[in-house]
């Protein structure tokens, strides 16, 4: 069985829609990366998603609505400083994790009182969540422990016949996940929790979010995320300045290495390639943005080539420098 890769057009938005309505799997794209969309009110659809990736039972998925009125169906009580960052951020790349209502199937939420949502900003998901009036549940769309897809390549190299379809809306324009912000303790005096560094910047959040502090630190079990192995290249990844890149990459290839670099987060244009014998270097220009489109494409693009080491960037700390640093310390962790 192989799965269709369909351009997004009136016609596929149509056909995913029927597809989620009869609980089917949808891999589309937002403006993070590709999600594995399914019927987020239908656990026998939420199970399939679990299955086509491998994904421990215990990791629960963020559900998808198309605005905040939607998401009064799904929590209990939100407080009111969930519908100003709604305000604020959505449509965007901002998830929320607040108490569930009995309407979401446990298996959604793994079993937690909580539930995570978040309004997408790419029209190819909203035109989807419209057509087909029912919250997704939509986790990355890779194989557990792959990198998060930016192209549905990526989707069709992790997923092809185990789901139904891949809407094809070119590459993502963020390249990493939303951030996902806990606010279910806040009326019983608990702190707002970052629980995964993301697309918005920590900078951006705690401007209109005080008290914000890391979860990792307080509570990780709020955060299951955290406890699962992360996506690591087969080859070791080192993490090293940009402008040390070429003499460790040409250090490695005299000891016979082959090696992928990958250079780019700080300036707008990332070093170029000193074309060293064994190494494949990647540049990514444009920033930290360029390096947070660029850099699950490049882990795969590096992996496929069966690379012995990567060297990857150093992202300079701030901005969505912190998601990126995030995942290449996963990366590296192994
Ligand atoms: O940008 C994104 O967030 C993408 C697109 C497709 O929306 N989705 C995504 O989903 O990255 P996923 O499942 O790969 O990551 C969701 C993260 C996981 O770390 C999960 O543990 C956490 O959100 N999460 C989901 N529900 C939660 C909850 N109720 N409490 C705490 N963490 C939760
Ligand atoms: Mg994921």
């Amino acid at each position: 069985m192989t799965t269709p890769v369909r351009p997004a057009g009136p016609d596929t938005i149509a056909h995913a829609a029927a597809i989620l309505r009869g609980g089917g799997l949808v891999a589309l794209p937002t403006e993070t990366v590709y999600g594995l969309a399914a019927n987020g009110l239908d656990p026998r659809a939420v199970a399939g998603i679990f299955a086509a990736k491998g994904r421990p039972a215990d990791n629960p998925l963020i559900l998808h609505v198309p605005d905040y009125a939607a998401v009064a169906g799904i929590v209990d009580a939100p407080p009111a400083i969930a519908g100003r960052l709604a305000e604020i951020f959505w449509p965007g790349p901002l998830t929320l994790v607040l108490r569930r209502s009995a309407k979401v199937p446990e298996i959604v939420s793994a079993g937690l009182e909580t539930v995570a949502v978040r309004v997408p900003d790419h029209p190819v998901a909203r035109a989807i969540l419209r057509a087909c009036g029912r919250p997704l549940a939509a986790p990355s769309a890779n194989r557990s422990g792959r990198p998060s897809p930016t192209r549905a390549e990526h989707v069709l190299a992790d997923l092809d016949g185990r789901i139904d379809l891949i809407v094809d809306g070119g590459p993502t324009a963020h390249g990493i996940e939303s951030t996902v912000v806990d606010l279910s303790e806040l009326d019983r005096g608990g702190p707002p929790l970052l629980l995964r560094q993301g697309a918005i910047a920590r900078e951006a959040l705690s401007a209109h979010l005080p008290g914000l502090v890391d979860g990792a630190a307080i509570a990780p079990e709020r955060s299951p995320g955290l406890r699962h192995r992360h996506y690591a290249p087969r080859a070791r990844l080192e993490i090293v300045d940009n402008g040390a890149l070429a003499e460790r990459a040409r250090a490695l290839a005299g000891e016979g290495r082959t090696v992928g670099v990958l250079a780019g987060g700080v300036d707008d244009e990332a070093p170029r390639d000193p074309e060293i014998a064994g190494v494949r270097w990647l540049a990514f220009d444009g920033g930290l943005e360029g390096y947070a489109r660029g850099l699950f494409a490049g882990l795969r693009t590096l992996d496929a080539l069966a690379v012995e080491r990567i060297l990857a960037a150093a992202p300079p700390e701030i901005g969505i420098g912190r998601a990126l640093a995030d995942r290449l310390r996963r990366a590296a962790a192994g």
